[in-house]
């Protein structure tokens, strides 16, 4: 054991800074290898993976059986061009994501290998249906950061700086974020005005509804801060699409694949998508992403869209044993009832720290919210940066969302005694981060 990051943690770190473009690192841990929820540095620490690979590592990392099937079909064959000739790895798991995502209609699917490239999918699929320039999504959202994707992305200003123009189309409405509501009004009193506010506004002034092929929506806003809409608000807005012929797209990229404790997010919310995009969780840790979208929407033109490595054989391998694992070992509802124990657990910590302004989530996606004292809860983003590093210090990992918020994404196997240790863990961050402040 060494402090984190460790001498071999940092000579990486060093080279990664000289080599590697600017992304979005979070903290100096370098993984050598996982298991489950836990990993071990580079230097032998061993941390909690709350972080999951970035909502990744559903069944954990390293799972056995994930592990047999991708040495197995890599040493059969990786890859043959699954969108030029025939693939029954691929047919088998269309099949099964015919199955587990929402609605009871024909469905097809399509392969890609990110999120990003499942929203480019999906709101070309839109558009070359409806014949509509616009997509209507939502300010806060998250959906990739290719350009298509990155047009209807809205979360932060540096995401989207400097790369103006868009590909054009992409208008976003306020979010339905109850604790910052946009409006300042308070739920139920509000009549869901933030879905109203479409028909009633946007239709009437800036966006003439027949223009529009698509509305694009996270079922909670992930990289947003994990915002829940109301109840109702889906429905509300989904009602308002069918009324104009506008597809209803769910991206389901963060939140689908049992995290929420159903098998895709939008579940909770009792509303059928036309189109879905999945991926993260969806490859077991391999790059694999796909939408599922209604059978009358396919193109009838070959060509129109395409890949070369959307549904690789070794990634569609990964990606059937995880299914598999998380409907044998009844994983999605161990999310729900870890999920449960996780919110109740920062529940008991906001008792105590009343810097932590809000907690919320649905499943194993669960937020909280760093505010400062004062009227409106000001975000405070700079306890919220330093209760992460002082988890990580500790040996847990987190991420953060939104402006102020830190997120709790475990793998789904995560059980009740390593959910209280990461507790443990927080509670000493947070008293940590508050007193160096
Ligand atoms: C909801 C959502 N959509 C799309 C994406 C983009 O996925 P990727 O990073 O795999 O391109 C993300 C990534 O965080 C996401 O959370």
């Amino acid at each position: 054991m060494t402090p984190i990051p460790g001498p071999n943690a940092q000579r990486i770190v060093a080279q990664d800074t000289q080599l590697m473009m600017t992304s979005t690192k979070s903290a100096p841990i370098a993984a050598a290898s996982g298991q489950g929820v836990w990993i071990t540095d580079v230097d032998g620490n061993r941390l909690l993976d709350f972080a999951s690979g970035v909502g990744v590592l559903a069944v954990g990392h390293c799972h056995p059986e994930v592990v047999r099937a991708v040495q197995e079909q890599a040493g059969k064959l990786s890859h043959f061009a699954g969108t030029d000739y025939y693939y029954d790895i691929q047919n088998r798991l269309a099949q099964k994501l015919t199955e587990i995502t929402p609605g009871s209609h024909a469905k097809k699917v399509f392969f890609v290998n990110s999120g990003a490239e499942s929203v480019e999918a999906a709101l070309k699929l839109a558009r070359w249906n409806r014949r509509r320039p616009i997509t209507i999504g939502l300010l806060g959202a998250f959906h990739g950061r290719t350009m298509g994707a990155l047009t209807m992305t809205s979360s932060k200003p540096n995401q989207r700086g400097r790369f103006e123009p868009f590909t054009g189309g992409g208008h976003h409405i306020p979010p339905p974020y109850c604790f910052r509501c946009p409006y300042k009004l308070t739920y139920p009193s509000c009549d869901l005005y933030c879905a109203k506010i479409l028909k009633e506004l946007y239709f009437e002034t800036a966006i003439p509804p027949d223009d529009v092929a698509a509305f694009i929506a996270e079922p909670l806003m992930g990289e947003g801060g994990y915002v829940v809409p109301p109840p109702g608000w889906h429905r509300a807005i989904k009602s308002i699409c069918d009324e104009h012929g506008i597809l209803f797209i769910s991206d389901e990229v963060q939140a689908g694949m049992g995290r929420t404790g159903k098998w895709f997010a939008i579940e909770h919310h009792g509303v059928v998508p036309d189109i879905l995009t999945t991926a993260k969780a969806l490859g077991g840790g391999l790059p694999m992403g796909a939408i599922v979208f209604r059978k009358e929407l396919d193109y009838t033109v070959p060509g129109a869209h395409s890949n070369t490595f959307g549904g690789n054989l070794v990634a569609g391998a990964a990606s059937l044993a995880t299914i598999g694992i998380l409907e044998r070992d009844h994983v999605i509802e161990n999310a729900r009832k870890q999920g449960e124990h996780l919110m109740a657990r920062l529940r008991e910590l906001q008792q105590k720290y009343p810097a932590i302004g809000d907690v919320r989530g649905l499943g194993l996606m669960v937020a909280a919210e760093f505010v400062a004292p004062g009227r409106d809860h000001p975000p405070d983003v700079k306890l919220r940066d330093r209760v992460m590093d002082e988890s990580w210090h500790r040996g847990l990992i987190l991420l953060p969302c939104g402006k102020s918020a830190l997120r709790f994404i475990p793998p789904l196997i995560v059980q009740t005694d390593e959910v209280d240790e990461a507790i443990e863990i927080l509670d000493a961050a947070i008293g940590a981060a508050l007193g160096s402040g």
